[in-house]
C-alpha cells in the first residue's frame, strides 16, 4: 500500500467507527507506571458516553495515539494542566484528576489469606492520610497478591505493621478485629 493510501484507510477507520466498533477495538487498555502499577481505561465505558459516543477522534491521536508507544508517560501534574485523562477530567466535563485517586487507581483490596480468612484493606481511608510513594513501590509492590506477609513480620514493623505498630496507627498485635472480620 502506498503512504497516501494508508492515511485514507486510517482516516476512513476513524470516522467510520460506528459499523466496526465492538467487533474489533480492545475494550481495556492498560497504562503502565513505574510508581504505581498499571492504569484501565476501559474503552466501551467511554464510548457509551453522550458527550463522546463512538467516536474515536475525540481522543485520536490528538489526546492519546492510538500506538501506544507513542504517548509518552505523563505525571498527574501534567494531566491537572489538561494533557492525557485530564484533557476531560477536569472537573467540568468529568471527575477531576486531582480528586478520586481510586476510581482509576485500585479500589479496596482483598488479602486471601487461607488461615486467618480475607482481610480487606481500605485504599481510600489510607489514600486520605497517605501519598501513594509512603507505600508503593518500596513497603507494596502495587499488584494484588504480591505482597505475602505473617502476624510476625508485621509485628517485626513489614507490611501493614510498618505504620500499625501502636503509634502511628493501631498496632497489629492488638486489635484483631479492625482488620480481622471475625
Ligand atoms: C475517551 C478517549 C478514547 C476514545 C473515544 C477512544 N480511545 Fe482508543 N485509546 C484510548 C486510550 C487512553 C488508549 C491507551 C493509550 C496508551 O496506552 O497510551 C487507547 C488505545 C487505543 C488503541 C491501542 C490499543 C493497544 O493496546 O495497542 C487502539 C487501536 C485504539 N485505542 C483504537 C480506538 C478506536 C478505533 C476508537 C473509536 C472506535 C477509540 N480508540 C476511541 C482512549 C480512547
Ligand atoms: C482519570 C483517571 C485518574 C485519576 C482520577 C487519577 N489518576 Fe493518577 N494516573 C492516571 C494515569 C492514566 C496514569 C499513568 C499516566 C501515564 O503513564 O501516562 C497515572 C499516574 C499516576 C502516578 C505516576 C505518575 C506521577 O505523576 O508520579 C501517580 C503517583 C498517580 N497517578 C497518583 C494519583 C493520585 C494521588 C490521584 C488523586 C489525587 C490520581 N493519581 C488520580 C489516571 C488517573
Ligand atoms: C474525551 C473525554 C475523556 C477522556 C480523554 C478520559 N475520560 Fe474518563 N470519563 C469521561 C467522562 C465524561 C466520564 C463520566 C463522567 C464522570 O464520571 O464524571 C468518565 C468516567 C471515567 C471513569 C469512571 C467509569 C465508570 O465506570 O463509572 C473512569 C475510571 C475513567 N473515566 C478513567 C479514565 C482514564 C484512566 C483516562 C485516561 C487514560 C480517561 N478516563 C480519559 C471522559 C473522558
Ligand atoms: C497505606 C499504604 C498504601 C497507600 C498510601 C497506597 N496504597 Fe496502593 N496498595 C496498598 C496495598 C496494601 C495494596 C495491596 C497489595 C497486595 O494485594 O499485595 C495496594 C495495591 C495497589 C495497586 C494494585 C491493585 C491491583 O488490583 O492489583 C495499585 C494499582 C495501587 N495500590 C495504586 C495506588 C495509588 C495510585 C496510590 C495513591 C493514590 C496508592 N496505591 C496508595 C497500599 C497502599
Ligand atoms: C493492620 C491490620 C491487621 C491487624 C490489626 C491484624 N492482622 Fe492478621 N493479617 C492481616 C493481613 C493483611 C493478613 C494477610 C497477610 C497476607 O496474606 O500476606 C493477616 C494474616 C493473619 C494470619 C495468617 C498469617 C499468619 O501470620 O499466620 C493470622 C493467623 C492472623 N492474621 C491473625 C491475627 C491476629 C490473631 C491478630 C490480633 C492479635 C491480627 N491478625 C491482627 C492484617 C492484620
Ligand atoms: C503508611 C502507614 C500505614 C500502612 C502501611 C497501613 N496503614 Fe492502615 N491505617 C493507618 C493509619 C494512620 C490509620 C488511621 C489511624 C488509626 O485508626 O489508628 C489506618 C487505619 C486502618 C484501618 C481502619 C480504617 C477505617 O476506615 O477506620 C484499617 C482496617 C487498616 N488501617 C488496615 C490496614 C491494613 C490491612 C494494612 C496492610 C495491608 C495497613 N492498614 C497498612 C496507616 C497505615
Amino acid at each position: 500500500m502506498t503512504r497516501r493510501w494508508m492515511i485514507l484507510t486510517v482516516l476512513l477507520m476513524l470516522v467510520l467507527p460506528s459499523v466496526i466498533y465492538g467487533r474489533w477495538i480492545k475494550d481495556k487498555v492498560y497504562l503502565e507506571t513505574d510508581s504505581v502499577g498499571k492504569v484501565e481505561f476501559s474503552h466501551y465505558t467511554h464510548m457509551e458516553m453522550e458527550s463522546i459516543g463512538k467516536n474515536c477522534p475525540t481522543c485520536h491521536n490528538d489526546v492519546f495515539h492510538i500506538v501506544t508507544k507513542k504517548n509518552p508517560a505523563f505525571t498527574m501534574a501534567q494531566m491537572e494542566e489538561g494533557k492525557s485523562c485530564g484533557f476531560c477530567h477536569n472537573g467540568e466535563e468529568a471527575f477531576s484528576v486531582a480528586e478520586d485517586c481510586t476510581t482509576c487507581h485500585a479500589g479496596d483490596i482483598v488479602f486471601v489469606s487461607e488461615d486467618a480468612g480475607n482481610v480487606n484493606f481500605p485504599h481510600d481511608a489510607h489514600i486520605a492520610m497517605f501519598g501513594c510513594d509512603e507505600c508503593h513501590p518500596d513497603l507494596f509492590k502495587p499488584e494484588q497478591g504480591e505482597n505475602q506477609a505473617t502476624m510476625e513480620e508485621m509485628e517485626n514493623g513489614e507490611s501493614c505493621g510498618a505504620c500499625h505498630d501502636g503509634s502511628t496507627a493501631f498496632g497489629v498485635a492488638e486489635d484483631c478485629e479492625s482488620c480481622h472480620a471475625m
